[in-house]
């Protein structure tokens, strides 16, 4: 049993608590849209969000948080806005590195990082080094990921180990070929932003993974919001096939 805050400032003890969260970051352009500011406002913003959602998943005993931060789509965006997006990212990293000794959050990045520039792939090796001794919650960011590219990577690098070993595949051998081989399935992923897909994000993982959808803006996604997921999450039953006791 653990607790988590109530909108009204109350504590709440609730059964069955996600071991793992998935987030969805989508939004950012449309909120800062809507406020009169450039989209690249509204990254910042969701940037900020970020940290305050993986503190508050530390503070009420999540053991995992993964957020999709950009996808292998999102290149496709306009160059002054990817351009934006990296170097926020290195802004974040540099914050990263320097709050680390306060936050104790462990960061790992998932996704194929060889195409960020030399620059960003060595501070996403610093913050990953420094941070592996945190035992809080793990917060695992996906960037520059998809699910299909996962999965065809994934695929490849068994093809070769099968030349070399000749060993069988099963659906757990194939999960250690992916970018979250260490990390538990997601128990609950949400979607902000009034978007019903889940854009390539987490598709062999999610296989069981309970849904959460909601209209707010991830930048307007406060620890409120999270509790009424997490309250939404513990009404649910998860059956995996099976049948209702
Ligand atoms: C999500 O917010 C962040 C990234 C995809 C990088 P968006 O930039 O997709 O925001 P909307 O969906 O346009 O509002
Ligand atoms: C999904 O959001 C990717 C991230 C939040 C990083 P998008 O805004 O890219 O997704 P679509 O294009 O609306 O499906
Ligand atoms: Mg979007």
């Amino acid at each position: 049993m653990k607790i988590f805050k109530k909108t009204d400032g109350e504590s709440n003890v609730i059964n069955g608590l996600p071991r793992h969260i998935a987030i969805i970051l989508d939004g950012n352009g449309r909120w800062a849209q809507k406020k009169g500011m450039p989209r690249t406002a509204g990254h910042s913003y969701g940037a900020e969000n970020f940290r305050t959602i993986s503190k508050y998943c530390k503070e009420i005993g999540i053991k995992y948080l993964t957020v999709y931060a950009f996808s292998t789509e999102n290149w496709k965006r306009p160059k002054a806005e990817v351009d934006a997006i990296m170097n926020l990212l290195e802004k974040y990293l540099l914050e990263a590195i320097e709050k680390m000794e306060n936050d104790r959050i462990k960061l790992k990045f998932l996704g194929d990082m060889s195409v960020l520039s030399p620059k960003l792939q060595k501070m996403i090796s610093e913050v990953e080094e420094i941070s592996s001794r945190y035992d809080g919650v793990q917060a695992n960011i996906c960037l520059n990921y998809g699910s299909r590219d996962e999965i065809v990577k994934a695929a490849i690098r068994y093809a070769e180990d099968y030349k070399a070993t000749g060993k069988a595949l099963n659906e757990e051998e194939f999960s250690r070929y992916l970018y979250s081989c260490d990390i538990p399935d997601p128990d609950l992923v949400i979607r902000p932003s009034g978007e019903y897909r889940l854009s390539n994000f987490l598709m062999w993982q999610s296989a069981y993974s309970e849904l959460y959808f909601t209209e707010v803006l991830w930048p307007d996604f406060t620890p409120e919001e999270l509790d009424k997921a997490l309250e939404s999450y513990s009404h649910r039953k998860r059956l995996y096939g099976g049948l209702r006791k």
